[in-house]
């Protein structure tokens, strides 16, 4: 049975029951608590915990879940993966656990002709929490289960709870015999690898406070309902269905494999350890489709690390298997959007997005492998020389550090050097920049108490409408009051506060739109709003400070928004709408946008593209974007289902395509997309759009920051006075100024390159009567001269080089010229092949020159410089090196 079946099959049964099946939502969790969606409930977590009403009370979901605790175990058992769906039905103080057993057991072992799993009953086990009677006696007596094949098990394996703060519950969990020859006999307790959990039914009845492990956690109160909490691992079940004994090997993940061992020509099942890359391999190709899908992008930090971690170990298994330098992600990529496209067709529409990203960080990562090389290469020649034998935990963290150096590749690479690594040193330091990390998330994370207030607020204020789509002032009560995170019913002058209105007409900081500032008065006091922030889905928190009086919750209050700051947003996110259509009618449909921020009268856009985009492009665009606002189009907001906005072709960020009904913000018939931001009425309101220059933001990702209505106006009146100041200081027409500005350069170099062989020349034209007014020394001829100030030291040079050339080579000579080319004087010696035969060394006469001035330098035998810093001294220099050589000879 193919994977997709067996989840229309599980939500099919449950949909005949009276639940409402409910699509996936994204795997980037709404909840602050974590990263990414790890489990079925974790949409549905405000709904146990009371704090939203469900739109049913049972709901039934097929949805996709990453989890990354274990990846080190993918590929080595059978049953780890990082992506999995999660099967469930929930029920919300519905039907409790007389229903669910019975439920879960009849779908189980119906026949597949009717609609079931047709799982032999035999085959099944239960397990339930060790005081469970109520449980056991459902199993044993309603459903039939004999009690030798119905085990208690204590905290560890049947109570289950999210690992961090939330509700919690014990639970049954029910379990598939694959087996003797998969293990021994005695049941789950015995051997959970023979034994395949399937299903856990969770009874979902506890708050939980704080959860410090699996079994050591504090209950803060019941939940105000007993619910139902139920997950099959859609995968695990495959593998039951399809015959297979990997999850690996199913029918979504056994095509990657196949790919994957078909690129690097490695046969399945001939090695063990290569059967282990070619499973990493299959599962992280698939997760990291899901995530990019979902609109994560790789980075450093949070889930975007996962992600390229992911990926990462996806190439770096690739060249474990010998792929060397070649690129097989975007084939790969391929397969698992082609086998996961039937349950999520999104990802055939998004598949060049999706392939932008991948390969993206493909790039980015073999850049670093060869970086990382060369930096592993001076590693081990530095041990090599100081005979050691081991590389040190020390290098081998800095290579997994600053280089993303996989440990393994280094163990792997050390040993091909015939060298160890030392393994303990590193994961030492990994386990202190572990610690470091887990108490920097831990101070970043909002508790569950802060949530559930937010929770409490929504509660109370109901959903918060925004009124700012038609109006920018409203009257609204005052819900409630938050200082330093806590309710409180006033605050006074000069306090910072955070509060929430019943209604209001402040935009909430979303969908790259900044939030509005303005007012809230109230008949007491008055506060200046700063920020308005939405910390959980409906609800609307203006920050500011109480500038007079003070306030009250139940006040009446009149809450005015700054008209001209909106205004202005609302033009640059107008504007952003345009040139997103823009790029993608220059670039095509690739250029995805990733990201925007549209703040008053200046905006940027983010989207993926391969690489830099040329200007011409950036000129076209512009001017395509400026003849919209010309023609000045209508801009119309409405309401509509998912899939008809998709069919309407409304453009949607990369990665949202979550929520029953969008609003959709069209201009004209020129752009139409997914938004719930301000607009203007119509394009002329923009008046102009000046885009400023694009940028790389990362992989694969472009930024072009732009310009809208009077700030683009003030650019371009700035540029034009340049110009015209230009004009009049060249006096050139404004068309001639390139021409005329590059004749100016072109000749400035001309000159600059004439005068400098012109003052050569005249150096050297001294160059005949110096060597004519030679003194014999004892034999040497000895030149001493101070050139014209201003000489640079390279004319000096020159200068002392050809009067050495001018006399036969027979005839010792030593030259010293000096002079002062800035404020400090420099002397260079040139002493012939004879000279130096008579034990003249221009190093050391140089020596002595510099003395005089003050000095040092030195050099070589032939040719050496020195300086000093005593100009007045030259003289005394030059005449102490021809004592000196008196001295030498005499
Ligand atoms: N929430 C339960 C689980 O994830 C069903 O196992």
């Amino acid at each position: 049975m193919e994977s997709a079946e067996i989840a229309r099959r599980f939500l099919r049964f449950f949909e005949e029951r009276g639940h409402q099946v409910v699509p996936s939502a994204s795997l980037i969790a709404e909840d602050p608590t974590l990263l990414l969606v790890n489990a079925g409930m974790v949409p549905f977590k405000p709904y146990f915990l009371g704090q939203r009403k469900p739109p049913a009370s049972r709901l039934a979901t097929a949805q996709k879940c990453v989890r990354t605790p274990d990846i080190d175990e993918v590929g080595k058992t059978t049953r780890h993966a990082t992506f999995f769906q999660m099967l469930g039905n929930f029920s919300f103080g519905d039907y409790f656990k007389a229903e669910v057993i019975p439920y879960a057991w009849d779908l189980l072992t119906k026949p597949e002709s009717d609609g079931g799993f047709g799982f032999p009953e035999d085959k099944l086990w239960a397990t339930v929490y060790l005081d469970d009677d109520e449980a056991f006696d459902i199993w044993h007596n309603k459903v039939g289960l004999p009690v030798e094949r119905i085990q208690r098990r204590g905290l560890e394996d049947n109570y289950w709870h999210m690992g961090v703060a939330g509700p919690g519950g014990p639970c049954s969990e029910i379990y598939y015999d694959r087996g003797p020859e998969y293990g021994k006999d005695g049941g789950p307790i015995a051997d959970e690898n023979r034994f395949l959990e399937v299903w856990n039914l969770v009874f979902m009845q506890e708050m939980l406070r704080e959860v410090r492990t699996k079994v050591d956690f504090d209950i803060e109160a019941e939940l105000p309902a007993k619910n139902i909490d139920t997950g099959m691992g859609l995968e695990r079940m495959a593998a039951i269905l399809q015959g297979v004994d990997n999850i690996y090997e199913i029918d979504t993940t056994y095509k990657i494999l196949d790919k994957a061992a078909e690129l690097t020509k490695v046969r399945y099942g001939r090695d063990a350890r290569a059967d282990v890359s070619l499973r990493v391999i299959a599962d992280h190709v698939r997760t990291g489709t899901m995530l990019v899908a979902d609109g994560v992008a790789p980075s450093n930090e949070g889930r975007g690390y996962v992600l390229r971690r992911i990926l990462r170990r996806s190439i770096r298994n690739l060249r474990l298997l010998g792929s060397g330098e070649e690129r097989y992600m975007h084939t790969l990529t391929d397969v698992a959007i082609d086998v996961m496209g039937e349950q999520y067709p999104e990802l055939k529409a998004d598949a060049p997005q999706i392939h932008a990203v991948i390969d993206a960080e493909e790039t980015s990562f073999l850049g670093t492998l060869r970086t990382g090389t060369a930096i592993f290469d001076v590693a081990v020649e530095e041990t090599k020389r100081k005979s050691g034998t081991s590389l040190s935990g020390d290098q081998a963290f800095k290579l997994h550090d600053t280089y993303g150096f996989p440990i393994d590749l280094t163990l792997e690479m050390a040993a091909e050097q015939g060298l160890k690594v030392d393994e303990e040193g590193f994961r030492r330091l990994m386990a202190v920049q572990k610690e470091n990390a887990k108490a920097d998330a831990k101070a970043k994370k909002t508790g569950n108490a802060d949530i559930s207030i937010f929770g409490t607020l929504l509660e109370q204020a109901g959903k918060v409408d925004f009124l700012g789509y038609d109006v920018t002032e409203a009257d609204a009560a005052i819900i409630g009051i938050l200082v330093d995170g806590s309710t409180v019913p006033v605050a006074g002058q000069g306090t910072t506060v955070e509060i929430v209105l019943g209604r209001t007409p402040f935009y909430a900081e979303g969908g790259g739109q900044l939030a509005d500032q303005g007012v809230i008065r109230t008949a007491g006091g008055e506060v200046e709003i700063l920020d308005v922030q939405s910390p959980i889905k409906g609800l609307a928190v203006h920050r500011g400070r109480v500038r007079q009086g003070e306030i009250k919750v139940g006040d009446e209050a009149r809450a005015e928004v700054d008209v001209e700051r909106r205004r202005a947003i609302s033009r640059s996110h107008s504007a952003t709408h345009l040139v997103h259509r823009g790029f993608k009618n220059a670039l095509g449909e690739t250029a995805a946008q990733a990201g925007s921020e549209n703040s008053p009268g200046r905006f940027r856009f983010d989207f993926t593209a391969a690489g830099a985009v040329p200007p011409s492009v950036l000129r076209d665009v512009e001017d395509e974007v400026n003849a919209v606002l010309i023609n000045d189009l209508k801009v119309n907001a409405f309401y509509t289902s998912q899939a008809e906005a998709r069919a309407m072709g409304a453009l949607a960020m990369f990665g949202e395509k979550y929520g029953d009904e969008v609003r959709v913000v069209e201009i004209g018939d020129y752009s139409r997309e997914l938004c719930g931001g301000t607009h203007v009425h119509s394009s002329g309101q923009l008046g102009l759009v000046k885009v400023l220059g694009e940028q790389s933001v990362g992989a694969g990702v472009r930024r072009v920051e732009a310009l809208v209505g009077i700030d683009a106006f003030r650019f371009l009146a700035r540029e034009s006075l340049l110009v015209a100041q230009l004009s009049e200081q060249l006096k050139a027409r404004r068309e001639e100024l390139p021409e005329r500005i590059e004749g100016i350069v072109t000749r400035l170099r001309t000159a600059e390159k004439d005068l400098e062989k012109l003052r050569s020349a005249q150096v050297l034209q001294i160059a005949g009567e110096l060597a004519a007014q030679a003194r014999d020394l004892g034999g040497v001829s000895v030149v001493t001269h101070r050139a014209p100030d201003g000489t640079g030291a390279d004319d000096l040079r020159k200068l002392a080089l050809d009067v050495r050339g001018r006399f036969p080579a027979d005839r010792p000579v030593v030259i010293m010229i000096a002079g002062a080319p800035s404020d400090r004087p420099v002397v260079v010696a040139a002493v012939n092949e004879a000279g130096r035969e008579r034990g003249l060394k221009a190093g050391r006469l140089v020596g002595v020159a510099a003395k005089a001035l003050g000095g040092g330098g030195g050099g070589k035998d032939d040719v050496a410089q020195g300086g000093g810093t005593r100009v007045e001294s030259i003289a005394d220099a030059l005449h102490a090196v021809e004592q000196s050589i008196g001295e030498q000879f005499s």
